[in-house]
């Protein structure tokens, strides 16, 4: 068992470098079983669930070779149909890009049901309307997904009822090389959805309108190797830019597109925090007590669900009631108990939290509920004098490289311990 122990109340002070993006980076790795070339993959970030990835793709006769620190070679010439991993599969969400990517590779699909963040319910009916339009047959059986084109696949418009990254993404993989002209409608406009789109055009793709709401994909014969950098991840720098609020520090925080930042910095501009937009860097600088915001959750460009727990935290410590409203999932408050453990004032109703700030929390045990939630914590144990451990660390080491060493480096008194059980 790990845990991470913090013994908080100091302001953050330095610099930190933000990794590539993990959720760019994951459908890209799945991408490659597209390619039967090599691609090399520069900027992949330290994180578990990459390790996931990559080893689910090796286990599927997949050359995965490690070049140097965050740089893959990855050549899925052998890869086999249908022999990814169940276990593996079941351990990250984002495995379900393995349905279009088998689909666009073998014209067919067989992969478990993935796994992920424990959010409510989180379908995939998306996922399976825009395969079914492709001409897709999809059977699920025995924990199983199952796709056949029993008579071939074919470009087609799809409208999709909801903006889903993950089935915007998905159709993408399964359309690249699927003959005909594929259209996306009301499609998620996330800059990782663009850097999909981007990394399989570098391999000869033809995808346009990505970062829009209607993404054209003219399908093409096959797609070549390529060397490719993954995005800055605009999440692991929202985390560290509320880390610097919260404790009343000052960070630069390098490696951004500033750009991706925008509704982060809007809203801690708005609860009185300074924030200095550089070319590929910002500052956070905060130095008195922050005030309270309202905060709604939506598709990109709103404010990212994956901030929302983070969001909270700095909630906690500003002066006045916030309002916090989760538009995106059903059930992604249950971290609040962790922080009402640490004698936070917040009252859950369905989708709505109102967040009464309070001058400090205090310390407590507590654990990460998922990777997000996971995050918050670290940070209101950063913001809290005494000492906070947090358990149920690895679900924060799916997603975020090094967090332990990048806050160590700005003055946190932040450790992983392993803890025996006696
Ligand atoms: C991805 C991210 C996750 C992030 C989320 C929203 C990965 C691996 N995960 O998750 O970190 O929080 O985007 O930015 O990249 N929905 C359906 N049917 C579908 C698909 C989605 O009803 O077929 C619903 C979901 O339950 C949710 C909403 O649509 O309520 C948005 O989900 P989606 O954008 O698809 O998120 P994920 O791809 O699961």
């Amino acid at each position: 068992m790990e845990k991470i122990v913090i013994r908080g109340g100091k302001p953050l002070k330095g610099e930190i470098e933000i990794s590539g993006m993990k959720n760019a980076a994951l459908p890209i790795i799945f991408g490659c079983l597209l390619v039967k070339d090599s691609c090399i993959i520069e900027n992949l970030p330290d994180i578990d669930d990459v390790r996931v990835a990559l080893t689910i793709l090796k286990d599927m006769g997949a050359t995965v070779n490690k070049l140097s620190e965050n740089v893959f070679m990855i050549d899925a010439t052998a890869a086999r149909s249908g022999s990814s991993s169940v276990e593996l599969v079941r351990k990250i969400r984002a495995s379900y890009y393995l349905l279009g990517a088998e689909i666009g590779r073998y014209g067919k699909a067989h992969v478990g049901v993935p796994g992920g963040c424990d959010f409510g319910i989180r379908p995939i009916d998306q996922h399976i309307k825009g395969f079914e339009a492709l001409g897709c047959k999809v059977r699920m059986d025995g924990g199983y997904v199952e796709l056949a084109a029993p008579n071939g696949l074919h470009g087609s418009s799809i409208f999709f009822d909801l903006v889903s990254v993950g089935a915007t993404m998905n159709v993408m993989l399964a359309a690249v090389c699927t003959p005909g002209l594929t259209v996306i409608e009301n499609a998620a406009r996330e800059p990782h959805i663009v850097d999909l789109a981007n990394f399989l055009n570098t391999c000869g793709g033809q995808i346009s309108g990505a970062g829009t709401d209607t993404i054209k994909v003219k399908g093409v014969d096959t797609l070549h190797g390529c060397t490719y950098a993954i995005i800055p991840d605009m999440i692991e720098a929202g985390t560290y830019m509320m880390a610097a609020a919260a404790t009343k520090g000052e960070l630069k925080i390098t490696n951004v597109i500033p750009r991706h930042l925008e509704s982060i910095t809007a809203k801690l501009c708005e609860m009185g925090v300074d924030v200095t937009e550089g070319d590929d860097y910002v500052v956070v600088k905060s130095g008195k007590r922050m005030t309270r915001v309202n905060v709604k959750t939506q598709p990109y460009p709103g404010f990212p669900t994956d901030m929302q727990p983070q969001m909270a935290v700095l909630m906690c410590l500003a002066d006045g009631i916030s309002q916090l409203n989760e538009s995106v999932f059903d059930n992604r408050f249950r971290y609040t108990e962790e922080l009402m453990r640490m004698g936070a004032l917040i009252k859950v109703n369905g989708k709505v939290a109102m967040i009464e700030g309070i001058p400090a929390l205090r310390p407590a045990r507590v654990r990460a509920v998922d990777l997000r939630a996971g995050a918050a914590m670290v940070i209101a144990g950063l913001a809290t004098r005494g000492t906070t451990e947090i358990d149920n660390i690895h679900l924060i080491e799916r997603g975020y490289d090094d967090l332990v060493g990048k806050l160590r480096a700005c003055g946190a008194d932040i450790e992983r311990v392993e803890e025996r059980n006696i």
